[in-house]
């Protein structure tokens, strides 16, 4: 995308495009975890895959592995649209690109402009390259219904309104599409293992539960897993109503 700014035809309003990227962040001055998040990842953007590589070598899995299963959940096939939100890096939506070819509408989603711009690095090579925007998961930038499925990956413990991202998540994926949340956790009430402690010592905030309690009743097909050797959880779920094939 050219630089300069998006302009909204119904209202006149303006939006950024930096470094390939439009800027679609609501609100515009971000407030509590949502501001203190984009620092966060903005800082430590150039060392983060090597932060997610050692977080898997505490969890004891094979990082490449993980990811191949966590898409295989989203049932990609070419000609359907993707959206990862808190995409990061882009090692998530490098995966999905490769699998879905040229054919492929994916979208990454981030809070934190210059872990995107690393993401755009290594996404370059792709034709069509995933589509990248700055902004909020709790406010995303997108109309209804329209992505086949929704991942979010590892981002939901650092949003500020976790329950409003997930509702976020249900309006933009269309009737009957797929949504997979998975981040690192613990089950409740269990002893902890070494592994854990390990890992709690590593990221803290990683003692949060799974947000389960969060998802709407209306959804189908509700499923929540701990893996990892019960260091990370994956949801996932359909929208009601009937999925219509592309
Ligand atoms: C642990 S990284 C996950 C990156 C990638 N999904 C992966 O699996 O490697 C968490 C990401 O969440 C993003 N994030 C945090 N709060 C956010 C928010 N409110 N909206 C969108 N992204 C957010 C951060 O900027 C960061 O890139």
């Amino acid at each position: 995308m050219k630089e300069g700014e998006l302009k909204c035809a119904e209202c006149g309003r303006t939006w950024p495009v930096r470094g390939g990227m439009p800027h679609l962040v609501f609100p515009e001055e971000l407030q509590g975890d949502d501001a203190r998040s984009r620092e966060l990842w903005d800082r430590i953007a150039r060392f983060y895959d090597w932060i997610a590589a050692l977080t898997g070598v505490i969890q004891g899995v094979n990082g490449a592995e993980v990811q191949r299963d966590l898409i295989a959940r989203l049932d990609l096939r070419p000609g359907r649209a993707v959206l990862e939100t808190a995409a990061g890096t882009g090692s998530n939506l490098k995966v999905i690109a490769e699998q879905m070819g040229d054919q492929h509408t994916a979208f990454g989603l981030d809070i934190s402009p210059r872990t995107l711009t690393r993401a755009a690095r290594k996404l370059r090579d792709f034709r069509p390259p995933p589509e990248l925007v700055v902004g909020n998961a709790a406010h995303l930038p997108f109309a209804d219904n329209v992505f086949d499925a929704v991942l979010d990956g590892y981002g939901i413990k650092y949003y500020s309104d976790k329950g409003r991202a997930i509702r976020e998540m249900l309006r933009v994926v269309k009737p009957g599409g797929k949504v997979v949340i998975t981040d690192l956790g613990l089950p409740p009430e269990k002893p902890r293992s070494f592994r854990q402690r390990l890992l709690l010592l590593w990221i803290p905030g990683f003692a949060d539960g799974s947000p389960i309690d969060l998802i709407p009743d209306d959804v189908k097909d509700l499923k929540l897993e701990w893996d990892a050797h019960e260091t990370a959880y994956t949801i996932e779920f359909h929208k009601a109503g009937t999925y219509t094939n592309p």
